[in-house]
């Protein structure tokens, strides 16, 4: 077992210790990386210590645990920080965990940017804030980046890289790189995109499975079904490309049999909903039949999503690319 010296090349500051913020911690730590965890609310970092040595011991007790390490091992890598330049000093990269909040994050960067070196890694967990906003005008532009994860990271592995215009190359691979080696899986977007790539598929499925519901074509319950016991197990293992390639004989052969069907119905597709009124009524009710909109009850339904997440994530580990 690698002991926590030898396998620590860096230290790695995550900026912001709430849920998104623990999440990566935990991954760095599980890779080595000393982590210094640093939140404007001290309180915050307390806490954070605290459900983190809770997590990583059930974890380590269910055998889920990522890393050659151990739970104490990962833990003594992990320390909280009261101050912003302490906790990146020595870093070799940012992940700023900040509420969505442009101001707020270029406030942050700003402060960032007057401490980073010229070899520090700034990266922002921003779900859909563009680079060119939050990054423009920086000294150290060159060296800034937007890595999204997906809740919750520890589980799910997706990790969407999206550059600034003036982002170098480098910060790019050097970040994909790390992603790889925290057990994640990066992609590179090539161009800033609102909605980056993840939202943009999301946000498609949302409003079409909104569209059925409100035209009264099918049920909010059955139309959850179409997801998670149809296209998303095959979606688990391969994506929807891959999915065209192999349901014909090939990609061209697919298109050539399935085009036509696929551009007349994608012709019907409705405007964009307005999620309000009586279809978001009936929503929220046939939700809330199946789970309740009580903290306790989305809680526990949570808890539950998370268990099956893991469950899968050791799955596919398992099972040959
Ligand atoms: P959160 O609200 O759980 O945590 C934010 C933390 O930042 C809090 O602990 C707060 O005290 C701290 N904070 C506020 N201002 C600060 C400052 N100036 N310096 C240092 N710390 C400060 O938020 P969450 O959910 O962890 O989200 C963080 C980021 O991750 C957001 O940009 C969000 O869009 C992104 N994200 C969130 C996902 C989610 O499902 N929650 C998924 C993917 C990305």
């Amino acid at each position: 077992m690698a002991s926590p010296g030898s396998s620590a090349p860096g230290g790695v500051a995550v900026v912001g210790s709430g849920l998104i913020g623990r999440s990566w911690a935990m991954l760095f730590a599980s890779a080595g990386f000393r982590v210094k965890l640093f939140d404007i609310e001290p309180r915050q970092v307390t806490d954070a210590l605290v459900s983190l040595r809770k997590e990583m011991k059930m974890l380590e007790l269910s055998g889920y645990l990522k890393g050659e390490l151990g739970a104490e091992e990962q833990l003594s890598l992990i320390s909280g920080c009261s101050d912003l330049r302490e906790a990146v000093e020595g870093a070799l990269h940012v992940q700023e965990c900040v509420p969505e909040n442009l101001e707020l994050k270029r406030k942050l960067f700003a402060q960032l940017d007057k401490i980073a070196d010229d070899h520090l890694i700034l990266s922002s967990s921003s779900s859909c804030l563009l680079p060119s906003k939050l990054f423009a005008g920086l000294a150290h532009v060159k060296q800034c980046l937007v890595a999204h994860p997906v809740n919750p990271p520890y589980y799910v592995p997706l990790v969407e890289l999206v550059p600034h215009p003036e982002t170098a190359p480098a910060t790019v691979d050097r970040t994909y790189a790390l992603m790889r080696r925290v057990g994640q899986s990066p992609v590179r977007l090539l161009r800033e995109i609102d909605g980056f790539a993840l939202n943009r598929l999301q946000y498609a499925v949302i409003a079409e499975a909104w569209r059925l519901v409100e035209e009264g074509v099918v049920s909010p319950g059955d139309l959850d079904l179409v997801m998670s016991d149809g296209l998303g197990l095959r979606y688990a293992f391969i994506g929807p490309l891959e999915t065209m390639h192999l349901n014909a004989e090939g990609m061209l052969s697919y298109c050539d049999r399935y085009s036509e069907g696929m551009k007349r119905v994608l012709k019907t597709f409705g405007p964009v909903p307005e999620f309000s009124g009586a279809t978001a009524e009936k929503v929220h009710q046939a939700m809330c039949m199946k789970v309740p909109d009580d903290a306790e009850h989305l809680a526990a339904r949570r808890a539950w999503r998370d268990g099956c997440l893991m469950r899968l994530a050791q799955l596919k580990h398992q099972l040959p690319q």
